[in-house]
């Protein structure tokens, strides 16, 4: 089975966690993609839902299949958020951000009850780090936060490039407006002293580590679907 299989299957898995009259958060990406498609045909066999989605391209794509949508102004407590991951480790801490929607995805899995994030095998880990860590900052002090952002990782044994997503002279803007840096430190032993510092810098609006926000990891293999908790 190709990745594009997996995700469907670990995404109709996890649709079974959905029940109607759930306020539901909507990931972004291929495999949340995969999860609206299915969700849409539920929907139209009469499923009731109300799904509040994590970026202006999820939003698109589920007015698009009849996904009824609306906002974390007016519903701001979620029952449940089902996301993708770029890194999935043993205790489920998640990389996110690939997809550029790492700050709306971490207030919207924030204001779930429940967060189950959905991904074929080769998103699992033993530590996270192989897939650069996005940072989403703001526009003004871009340099000194670039700056700040290399003294936290040195501090931490973390050393790596940093990379301005899109490039320099046209960097990717975020559905917030800001922009991301990708942090390639490789392994990272401590996520949740570098997830602390990085809070600590004034210009990091956010960051895609996710600890303890998933409760239930459901990931398709070639053997088929599992299920894991932290
Ligand atoms: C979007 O910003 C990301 O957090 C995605 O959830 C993540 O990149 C996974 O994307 P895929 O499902 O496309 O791999």
């Amino acid at each position: 089975m190709d990745a594009v299989a997996l995700k469907t299957e670990a995404a109709r898995d996890a649709l079974s966690e959905v029940q109607s009259g759930m306020k539901l958060g909507i990931g972004t990406g291929s495999t949340a993609e995969a999860f609206i498609h299915l969700l849409a045909e539920r929907v139209a066999d009469g499923l009731s839902i109300i799904g509040v989605p994590t970026s202006e391209r999820t939003a698109a794509l589920c007015e698009k299949l009849g996904v009824p949508l609306s906002t974390l102004k007016e519903t701001p407590a979620l029952d449940l958020t089902i996301d993708g991951a770029d890194e999935i480790d043993p205790s489920l801490g998640l990389i996110k951000g690939g997809g550029g929607a790492l700050l709306r995805e971490k207030i919207v899995a924030k204001a779930s009850q429940r967060m189950i994030v959905i991904a074929d095998e080769s998103k699992m880990v033993d530590t996270l780090g192989r897939f650069p860590l996005p940072i989403e900052v703001n526009r003004f002090g871009l340099e000194a936060t670039r700056l700040a952002i290399e003294e936290v990782a040195k501090s931490l044994g973390l050393s790596g490039t940093l990379s301005l997503r899109g490039g320099e002279d046209d960097p990717f803007v975020t559905d917030g407006g800001h922009l991301i840096v990708d942090a390639s430190f490789g392994r990272i032993p401590d996520s949740r002293a570098l997830s602390r510092s990085l809070h600590d810098i004034a210009g990091v609006v956010e960051h895609g580590l996710f600890l303890d926000v998933a409760v239930l990891a459901v990931i398709a293999s070639s053997e088929g679907v599992k299920r894991f908790t932290p």
